[in-house]
């Protein structure tokens, strides 16, 4: 690995149209091959959209509420992430590899056309999480600039023009959000907002349990929302990605719990900035029943 403060910042490859951090990208194959267990659980995300959030709960569900045991280890060991690759770090597939006698939970950012045909043959259970758009375009701007394997994100309304036409890493989040509410009428897939998160964790807790099967145990719900509330979650070292070298993830630049509310993107729009974003939204989700709540 690169010495901190001398990580190049590559510019990204695309895997059949999609916009991939180079590393990842290059690790394509191993990806594409991954065998999925039927018994994995997939975390399916567009980043920045509560990925850590949703992975924390649903491990404390796992591990029964018990706070000691989620804290074993850092989140992205405990929900191994399928794509990731950066130089002198572990693969997300050499992490699953070695969690192959356990029931793995296993994080994704990939739009759905890219997920590994494993996990459809194997018909597993998925959990997406959608959140509303411009505070997703704005909390992967102050992203991009802290976590050095992306390119420079430039200034605001570039990185904004760049997201809206889908030339981010890992693409279009109109296209992923549609992909991925399409497949729910076919698979195994629970959708949630993160907005119904920050308005009624407990109620969202509780969708979970009853999709993986479980009761909705009061004392289990309750442990999972103040363990995973945004204030604990910030000072959690095995949550807040703090352990990552600062050469991969820089949280003096900004923090990877950064602000955790919904309608920041009202403190970084402008007023034609929103009205662009708004006309051009309508055009980019036209003909879906898929909505998005911009404020809570
Ligand atoms: P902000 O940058 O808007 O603060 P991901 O995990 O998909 O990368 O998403 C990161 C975003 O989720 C960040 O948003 C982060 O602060 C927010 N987040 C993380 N944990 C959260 C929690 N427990 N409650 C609310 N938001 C949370």
């Amino acid at each position: 690995m690169q010495p901190a403060g001398e990580t190049p910042r590559p510019a990204m490859i695309p895997i059949r149209g999609v916009p991939m951090i180079k590393y990842f990208a290059e690790n394509w194959g191993e990806v594409e091959g991954f065998q999925a267990q039927p018994d994995d659980l997939l975390i399916s995300t567009y980043p920045k959209s509560g990925t850590t959030w949703i992975s924390e709960i649903i491990d404390m569900i796992y591990n029964d509420g018990d706070t000691e045991k989620c804290k074993r280890d850092a989140i992205y060991m405990r929900v191994p992430f399928l794509e990731f690759a950066v130089p002198g770090i572990p693969t997300g597939v050499e992490l699953l590899r070695r969690g192959h006698a356990q029931r793995r939970l296993v994080k994704t950012h990939l739009p759905v056309q890219l997920l590994p045909e494993s996990f459809w043959e194997q018909d597993c259970q998925m959990i997406y999480v959608a959140r509303n758009p411009k505070d997703v375009a704005v909390s992967y701007y102050y992203f991009y600039q802290m976590a050095k394997v992306h390119p420079e994100p430039g200034p605001w309304q570039h990185f904004l023009a760049d997201f809206m036409a889908g030339a981010v890493s890992f693409g279009s989040w109109y296209q992923h959000v549609r992909g991925w509410w399409e497949k729910r009428r076919e698979q195994r897939l629970l959708y949630l907002f993160y907005e119904d998160m920050k308005e009624d964790p407990r109620r969202e807790i509780r969708k979970v349990l009853a999709f993986l099967g479980r009761p909705p145990a009061e004392g289990l719900v309750e442990a999972v929302a103040r363990h995973t509330a945004f204030a604990a979650m910030e000072q959690n070292r095995m949550a807040n990605y703090s352990t990552l070298p600062r050469s991969v993830m820089d949280h003096s630049v900004s923090p990877f719990m950064r602000k955790g509310v919904t309608g920041d993107w009202k403190n970084q729009f402008t007023v034609a900035q929103n009205e662009r974003f708004d006309a051009d939204y309508e055009r980019q989700m036209e003909g879906t029943d898929l909505s998005f709540r911009m404020e809570i």
